[in-house]
């Protein structure tokens, strides 16, 4: 257990909390299954065991995390749905039930990248990428939310969380990940869509765009190898805001983060911004075009595209 994970286990009771995170074998999902392990809740460990780009591989991470979950001391059970399986993710919701008696937190995580051009992009590219991220973000927690709201129904007091994983492909755009900025901004969507419609059922919803050094990243936008001393990049640093948005304490919802190192900031999705109008009348097709330019003009600047010269 890191010293990061002492203090979340010290500052946030997960205690009598079961949590789900998928894709939790490695990189950032195994940080926060050991992070919510830490802070005492029961968690399962979801994970297909895929390479980096979604194929088949042959051994099974999610296990081997159970195991250093149960060396600290806590509860936990593997899981290897594919998340974006209907059938599948709704086994892993009842499993969770079924193991643990209750599920409270369901952190979606599980993703792969085929990078390519959307110039040059297949449809198997698109169609594998945006459906692992966003169906496998909607079908377990559309099944996570029929127990929730039958639970809510009969009266019992439910105090559940969901915590998403965007990424800042998809909030500000990535040059040669269309695919998946298109899937990850649909995530963010989702989440303040599941907040407004789930609120009612004692369900918080949120997402986080992390920034680390995984398999994902690793040699590409990072070196391989964590520098001596304090690692920024270490999946570990996301995790005690995972822990708190999937926790009792958590009292946000419908909110997207970043967060890296030791940091984090609330990102602003869509606004409504300056109008301009001809008034009540239509307008003219050369109207439209001195409209658009009216109101960009009175606008923020949008955030630069990442890898956009
Ligand atoms: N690493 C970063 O800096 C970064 C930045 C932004 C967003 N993200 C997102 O964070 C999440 C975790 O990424 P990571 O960097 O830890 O990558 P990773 O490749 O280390 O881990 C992803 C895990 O998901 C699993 N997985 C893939 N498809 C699955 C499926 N269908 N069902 C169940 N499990 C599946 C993989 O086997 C793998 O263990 C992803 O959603 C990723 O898009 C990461």
């Amino acid at each position: 257990m890191s010293a990061g994970q002492d203090e979340v286990s010290a500052e946030v009771d997960c205690a009598d909390r079961v949590v789900i995170v998928t894709g939790a074998g490695r990189g950032l999902g195994r940080a926060h299954a050991l992070a919510f392990a830490a802070a005492g809740a029961k968690v399962v460990v979801n994970d297909l065991g895929v390479s980096r780009d979604g194929e088949a591989d042959s051994d099974g991470p999610a296990a081997a995390v159970v195991a250093e979950i149960e060396a600290m001391g806590g509860q936990a059970v593997a899981n290897g749905a594919d998340v974006a399986d209907w059938d599948q993710a709704g086994a892993m919701i009842q499993q969770a039930i079924d193991t643990f008696g209750s599920l409270d937190t369901l952190v979606c995580n599980a993703g792969f990248l085929r990078d390519r051009m959307l110039a040059g992009m297949s449809e198997e590219e698109w169609d594998s990428v945006t459906r692992v991220h966003l169906k496998g973000h909607f079908a377990p927690a559309r099944h996570a939310i029929t127990y929730w709201r039958d639970r809510a129904k009969a009266g019992d007091p439910v105090v559940a969380r969901v915590v998403n994983t965007s990424s800042g492909a998809g909030l500000m755009g990535s040059i040669g990940q269309g695919n998946y900025a298109a899937a990850k901004a649909a995530i963010a969507q989702l989440t303040i869509q599941q907040a407004a419609e789930w609120g009612r059922y004692g369900v918080a919803c949120n997402a986080v765009a992390p920034d680390a050094r995984t398999r994902m990243t690793a040699g590409i936008f990072y070196d391989e190898d964590a520098p001596a001393g304090w690692d920024e990049k270490d999946p570990a640093n996301v995790s005690p805001l995972m822990v708190w948005l999937g926790s009792a304490h958590c009292d946000v919802t419908g909110r997207v983060f970043e967060s890296t190192g030791g940091q984090l900031n609330v990102c602003d999705g869509w606004q409504h911004g300056p109008v301009a109008t001809v008034g009540d009348r239509r307008m003219t097709v050369t109207e439209a075009g001195a409209l658009v330019h009216e109101s960009i003009a009175a606008a923020p600047e949008p955030a630069p595209v990442f890898g956009a010269q």
